[in-house]
């Protein structure tokens, strides 16, 4: 019998009827693009879902990193993880920083705090962490640190969407955060993205710099860039925003399907739940231990494969090992052995709201028959 494939994600997307009446009045409207009535019904309900001051949608992510930067006219160098997506530090070198590596801590998998401070020099100006795979850094010792040092925060949340720490939003610390809504992601508006930041000040520069730095039809008060939300895509995200309770629990209970079928695997370990944290379940990383599993990561990722099941080795290779980071003095192994190590081990298993029991059982099935 011929398997059908599994793919590691797949995107949440509303009813194609429910969207049409959108389109037809967008197309009524004529309005396309430049903060159109949709971007800004989605900016007001986005705050109100995810408990936030304020917020500017962007068209992804990584403009979104750029801009934040920007923002905060950050200059020298910042601290950040390896273990991330490269737009996170693609971000820094758009904008001419040093990124300084820092190592993660064997837990979480986010940025150790205990390691920032050894890592700052009279350059630094700021730190830029991950939530990886949603799971919240420690926001107050970070807080602490940057406090002391004199240091912004500009937190890449870019998994982090309606992840809660005790009832707070995560977003709401550090100076700014960031949000993806790439399709790969829990909640999506196809590509996109957004700044979320504490002051109305903020947003308006934030408004400004991502549309040329435009302040009105004559006048432009900084070097802006354009990267603003269009209007399919905010009805695509405003539409959506009524799916994504439900795809959020879907994606939880196949996570408990995972995590007790996994728990009696020797050498597969699960990434720790932490206390107080209301998840996404965007990722379900797990660890290949070799002596105890009997295969490495890779040989894991090629069986998967060869049985249709498409996981994914993120994040493999680290970042400070691509070419263009890889001569940093910050980049070295040596430094770096818990990333060094997660990179060699983490596997992230297919998880998507449309996932079956049945999908998850011939995935457990899979990594049983090793
Ligand atoms: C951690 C992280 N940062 C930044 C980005 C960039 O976001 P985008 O793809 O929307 O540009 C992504 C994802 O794609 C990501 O996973």
């Amino acid at each position: 019998m011929n398997e059908s494939n599994i793919n590691v994600t797949s995107p949440l997307i509303p009813p194609l009827e429910e969207y049409i009446p959108y389109l037809e009045d967008i197309w009524k409207r004529k309005w396309l693009t430049n903060n159109g009535h949709y971007h800004q019904e989605l900016e007001g309900e986005l705050c109100k879902y995810l408990k936030i001051p304020h917020i500017s949608l962007f068209s992804n992510g990584t403009l979104a990193l750029i801009t934040a930067l920007q923002a905060l006219r950050i200059t020298g160098e910042v601290i950040t993880t390896p273990y991330s997506f490269v737009a996170t530090t693609h971000s820094l070198w758009w904008n001419n920083i040093k990124p300084v590596f820092v190592d993660i801590d064997p837990v979480s998998l986010n940025l150790d705090p205990d390691k920032i401070e050894a890592a700052i020099t009279p350059q630094t100006t700021a730190i830029m962490p991950v939530h990886v795979y949603g799971t919240p850094c420690n926001v107050k010792r970070i807080e602490s640190i940057a406090e002391t040092y004199g240091l912004k925060v500009i937190y890449d949340a870019a998994h982090a969407f309606a992840v809660e720490q005790d009832g707070v939003s995560v977003l709401n610390y550090g100076d700014l955060s960031i949000l993806s809504f790439h399709a790969t992601k829990t909640y999506s508006t196809i590509e996109g993205g957004a700044i979320i930041c504490h002051t109305p000040e903020m947003k308006q520069r934030i408004d400004y710099l991502k549309n040329f730095g435009f302040e009105d039809e004559v006048t432009v008060v900084a070097p802006g860039i354009n990267a603003k939300m269009n209007e399919l895509q905010s009805a695509f995200g405003l539409l959506s925003l009524k799916y994504i309770d439900g795809a959020i629990e879907k994606r939880k209970a196949i996570d408990a399907l995972y995590r007790s079928g996994l728990s009696s695997i020797p050498g597969i370990r699960t990434l720790t739940e932490m206390p107080g944290v209301k998840a996404n379940y965007s990722y379900f990383p797990i660890f290949i231990e070799k002596e105890k599993y009997g295969m490495t990561r890779d040989q894991t990722y090629e069986m998967l494969k060869s049985r249709h099941i498409y996981a994914r080795r993120y994040f493999y290779p680290l970042i400070s090992d691509f070419p263009t980071y890889r001569a940093l003095p910050s980049a070295a192994r040596s430094n770096l052995p818990v990333s060094a190590q997660a990179a060699d081990q983490v596997i992230c298993l297919p998880l998507h709201a449309e996932l079956s029991e049945t999908d998850v059982q011939r995935i457990l099935d899979a990594l049983k028959s090793r």
